[in-house]
């Protein structure tokens, strides 16, 4: 079996928005306390925020972190966590049906966000609160001085206002597991209200309506059209929230799950364009994707975890070489849909199905998702060019016409570079592939980075955690304009060329 992939600049899907590599840290498990924040630690600040895990983060170039759930916003009261740590009350949180105890809240997520180098994307809680909260909390968080909440924020020592430019109207509204749920028509009404309020608080804002929490959702895609039939003209953004696992042990399948990410993603954008049509509007409702990733390791250890703790274990996978391959499928995914999808959360970000895992106390690793996510985000900004592929294909008992080869270039025209990104999804051959990049004139390989294992089982422990990390060993060599290279049986490859 062999591949060959042309590109030229010309054709292009659109420019990448760096919020694409997006991530989330929610109020769960080990997220907050005993990851990112966590007083007395050796390497913890004067803050209590962990400069190990910063370090990591740091590394990855995470342009926005969406905060603080996920379930858990939608019983959550941010006042709870504003203000002297001394006056903070702990609460019992029931979403994940553990005890908050507030020691971390706005400003201090605000205050982490800037040490990690990221903006804030902050979700509001559409559950139990609505509009009245909501204001509430852009006029804390945004309006500069001489109200009730905007010099409550000064007297907690934030002098200047945060600016926070991207909000969402609650977290999947539409599961019946979610604190507040709601019908479509509901939860558009009150979606529609509590955007014309935060936005007449601060018309600069952004917002993001909830979309259906994944693609077997029984109301969808019904709810994305009545949800938008209220909402049109009063957000950016629609989300889209879809999780993958292989329970069943069928990698093939596992790793075309990528295809079924795109459909969803071209399902929903026709239904934004059916809205669209039907009020006549010139505006484009945009995609935010912001709840994405391999979950599955964790869910049968979590269904032994005592209630009310604070900060127990929970939803801790353990990722494996395969999901890294998947994340770097699903990575692909959403630079192919570049156009449409402008933000994008890796789900999560520490220890929570997360790429960096911590012990409470102890050391801070990265799991093999953590590699395709950095090199995205590292090398994945510019102009996503159409992907003309020919590949050998396979089938699988749920997806058919899988392509061998899953890829996408993508163009940094300030820095003349070009970055192909590939996945052989073959798990017994090595797929030879030529990269014809006609436009480019003559071109030469920068580094071939290649992320492998033996084992697609393999995981990074704190005791063995270089297990599964990248190599700079591939082959991809260049002459004139055309790139050759040999991809591994299940590997990840970023083929880098000026
Ligand atoms: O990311 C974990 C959970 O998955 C989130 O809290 C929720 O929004 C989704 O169901």
């Amino acid at each position: 079996i062999r591949a060959e992939m042309t590109v030229d600049k010309d054709f292009q899907i659109g420019e990448v928005d760096k919020r694409l590599f997006g991530s989330f840290i929610e109020h769960l498990g080990r997220a907050v306390y005993g990851g990112i924040y966590e007083p007395g630690h050796p390497k913890a600040d004067g803050q209590g925020f962990r400069t190990d895990v910063l370090e990591l983060i740091q590394a990855l170039q995470v342009p926005i972190i969406r905060y603080p759930g996920g379930n858990f916003v939608s019983g959550y009261d941010w006042r709870d966590g504003i203000g002297p740590l001394e006056e903070r009350k702990s609460r019992l949180e029931l979403a994940w049906r553990t005890i908050e105890p507030n020691r971390f809240g706005l400003n201090e997520f605000v205050d982490w966000s800037k040490a990690a180098g990221s903006e804030v994307m902050w979700a509001v809680n559409l559950g139990t609160h609505g509009p009245e909260e909501a204001r509430s909390l852009v006029e804390y968080a945004n309006h500069p001085s001489g109200t009730y909440w905007s010099d409550l924020r000064k007297s907690h020592g934030y002098d200047k206002p945060h600016g926070i430019k991207t909000w969402c109207l609650g977290n999947e509204m539409d599961g019946p597991w979610q604190i507040g749920h709601k019908t479509a028509a509901e939860y558009g009404r009150i979606a529609c209200e509590t955007a014309k309020v935060m936005k007449w608080v601060d018309p600069s804002i952004e917002l993001v309506a909830c979309g259906s929490s994944n693609l077997h959702m029984p109301s969808y895609p019904e709810w994305e059209a009545v949800v938008l039939d209220h909402t049109y003209d009063h957000v950016e953004y629609l989300s889209l929230h879809q999780y993958y696992g292989n329970a069943e042990q069928d990698t093939p399948l596992f790793l075309a799950r990528s295809l079924q990410m795109e459909q969803f993603i071209a399902s929903v954008a026709a239904t934004c364009d059916y809205v669209k049509a039907k009020k006549r509007s010139r505006k484009t409702m945009n995609l935010s994707f912001d709840e994405w990733n391999v979950w599955f390791h964790s869910h049968e250890a979590d269904t032994r975890i005592e209630p009310w703790q604070t900060a127990p274990p929970q939803l801790e996978d353990v990722y494996t070489m395969e999901d890294a391959l998947v994340v770097g499928c699903l990575l692909i995914a959403l630079m192919k849909h570049a156009d449409r999808v402008k933000m994008a959360c890796l789900a999560q970000l520490v220890n929570v199905i997360a790429p960096i895992m911590t012990e409470t106390g102890g050391k801070a690793w990265v799991q093999p998702i953590y590699y395709p996510f950095l090199h995205a985000s590292l090398y994945g900004r510019g102009q996503a060019l159409v992907p003309l592929v020919k590949s050998p294909k396979y089938d699988t008992k749920e997806v058919t016409d899988v392509p061998y080869l899953e890829s996408i270039a993508v163009y940094n025209e300030e820095a003349s570079q070009v970055t192909v990104f590939a996945v052989n999804r073959s798990i017994e051959q090595p797929l030879p592939l030529t990269v014809d990049l006609r436009s480019f004139g003559t071109c030469s390989v920068i580094e071939h980075l290649v992320l492998e294992h033996a084992d697609l089982k393999a995981v990074n422990t704190s005791g063995d955690p270089d297990q599964v990390a990248p190599h700079k060993l591939g082959n991809a060599k260049a002459d004139g304009t055309v790139v050759q290279a040999q991809l591994g049986k299940a590997s990840w490859n970023v083929i880098r060329v000026s």
